[in-house]
């Protein structure tokens, strides 16, 4: 054999001890559990053949606990660039099968290296987590790389978009990268997350739960509203991070992708008309406006089964992606409380960060009463929606399909809070409260007396239960037919395209956290 096909075999030999990963029998257990490896996850991932590793030969240096026996090229984590429909992504697969997956000195090294390249060159970060922690023959090697992948998760936070699939275990400090990160995606009976897990738990409060109860995908879905989604497995959660990252700009300094759209600006939607019903107490689904408005009916909710009260999500009008908070009557009477107030501020600072224009639909009575919404802090929380609607300098555009009472009102991406283009629908209510309450207060004496109060109620709705004071001051730019709404987002969106403003420097601001 030449030197050179000598050479040559020496790589193949390095690539293919890099590629068995922890071996056959490990692999074999991943997928048992109805797992992918890493690589295999990739694969799914990335567009065919778009993936260029980087570090495949990168071992770890310790020697502890017989450590030194044991090296596999690579050293648990795949880490490199790759395409997503043609545009540049970064990522790191934790692979389970070496060490647990487990995080050592060199294996953060990779980890960075990808995300400071992400960085530099503009394009998201995509982890997909599947890790039992820290190496533990490493000590405190290991925890030096989770704070050093910490401090990267938090430079590029805001510069380029960063997504987390949690496809294993994730625990301990290990999910506070995640947790910094924009999105987590969850599967369903494979992954969770939790600070510590359940026997510590028991050792500590007593309280006896399993793994999937305390940090399973559902109940970082539902409960606590940790993670944005949940899927049944990995193939669909790969491919709906595919999807999401569609809806996305590369970085901070780029629009989101354009996607050209058959679906003509002006189409009508006659049952828009009827969507809200005529008696104010009744809910009806804000999801079907969304759908009806969007391009070819498409909607990429985020946090369904979080907060339903609020709706949050992606959809494309005109071709540009638009980021949509809505009051959702259909849960609680759209009310606001803290977890849809904190739900909202973080989807409207995420678009603000990433230049998504946003549309606000607004149908909400109020923010929720009650002493367990005031002892949680609902003053502090509520406010971290105002905020990030007040900082917001994206195009925003607002309509209000109905109520919109009292502070909420303001907190909606009103005129007030730099709304560009506001616009109601004839049902619209805009007033301080709803009519009964309002006369109940003002009117106090005449409480016992049903027929004065039916009088005054009616004569406070005649005021206030319309959209036209409100426009009459230029709080709302135009009252519409509801089944045009499409056409006027469409105009409003492609009106302020070029919007810019400029806030006066500051360090950063003080958001109530
Ligand atoms: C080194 C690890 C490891 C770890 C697992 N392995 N976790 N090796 N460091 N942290 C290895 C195992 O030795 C085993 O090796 C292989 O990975 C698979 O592990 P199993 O236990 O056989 O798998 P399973 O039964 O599926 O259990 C998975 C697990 C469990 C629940 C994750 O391995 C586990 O509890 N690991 C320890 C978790 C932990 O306490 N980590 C530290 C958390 S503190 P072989 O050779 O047999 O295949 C932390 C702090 C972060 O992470 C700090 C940030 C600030």
């Amino acid at each position: 054999m030449s030197e050179r096909a000598r050479k040559l075999r020496r790589l193949e030999e390095m690539r293919a001890a890099s590629r068995a990963g922890g071996g056959e029998a490990r692999v074999k257990r991943q997928h048992d559990r109805g797992k992918l490896t890493a690589r295999e996850r990739l694969e799914v991932l990335l567009d065919a053949d778009s993936f260029e590793e980087w570090d495949a030969f990168v071992e770890h240096r310790c020697s502890d606990f017989g450590m030194d026996e044991q090296r596999i090229p690579g050293d648990g984590v795949i880490s490199g660039h790759g395409r997503i429909n043609g545009r540049l992504v970064f990522v790191f697969s934790q692979d389970f099968t070496v060490f647990g997956g487990s995080l050592s000195e060199t294996n953060a090294r990779k980890i960075c290296k990808v995300m400071e390249q992400a960085v530099k060159v503009g394009a998201p970060i995509i982890g997909l987590n599947d890790s039992g922690g820290a190496r533990i023959q490493e000590g405190v090697a290991s925890l030096g790389g989770y704070a050093d992948v910490f401090q990267r998760n938090v430079l590029a936070s805001g510069v380029v978009p960063q997504l987390s699939l949690v496809m294993g275990p994730c625990a301990g400090g290990a999910v506070y990268s995640p947790a910094i990160t924009d999105f987590i995606f969850m599967v369903r009976g494979t992954s969770y997350m939790f600070v510590t897990g359940p026997d510590v738990v028991k050792t500590v409060t007593a309280e006896e739960i399993t793994a999937e109860e305390l940090g399973g995908a559902d109940t970082h879905n539902s409960r606590s509203g940790v993670a944005d989604r949940a899927f049944d497995d990995d193939v669909e959660t790969l491919r709906m991070a595919r999807l999401l990252t569609g809806y996305l700009p590369s970085s901070n300094r780029e629009r989101a992708p354009a996607r050209p759209t058959e679906d003509p600006e002006d189409r009508a939607e006659p049952s828009l008309n009827s969507l809200v019903p005529t008696d104010p107490a009744k809910p009806y689904d804000i999801k079907e406006l969304i759908y009806k408005v969007a391009d070819e009916s498409e909607f990429f909710e985020l946090q369904p089964d979080f907060a339903r009260n609020i709706v949050t999500g992606f959809v494309r009008i005109a071709g540009e992606t638009v980021g949509v908070v809505a009051n959702q009557p259909a849960v609680l009477a759209g009310c606001l409380d803290i977890e849809a107030s904190v739900k909202g501020a973080r989807f409207v600072r995420f678009c603000d960060a990433f230049s998504i224009p946003l549309l606000t639909l607004v149908d909400v009575p109020g923010f929720m009463p009650g002493s367990q919404q005031e002892y949680g802090g609902i003053i502090r929380h509520g406010a971290k929606l105002l905020y990030a609607y007040a900082e917001a300098t994206v195009p925003k555009v607002t309509v209000i399909t109905r109520k919109a009472y009292g502070g909420a009102y303001d907190v909606m991406s009103s005129k007030h809070l730099r709304g560009d283009v506001n616009f109601a629908w004839p049902s619209a209510e805009i007033a301080v409260m709803g009519p009964q309450g309002a006369v109940e207060i003002i009117f106090r004496q005449d409480i016992g007396d049903a027929e004065k109060i039916a009088a005054r109620t009616e004569e406070y709705r005649r005021k206030f239960a319309h959209p036209y004071v409100a426009a009459g001051r230029g709080y709302i730019d135009d009252v519409i037919e509801p089944s045009v709404t499409r056409a006027h987002l469409c105009r409003s969106f492609a009106m302020l395209r070029n919007k810019r403003i400029r806030d006066p420097w500051r360090k950063h601001g003080n958001i109530p956290l």
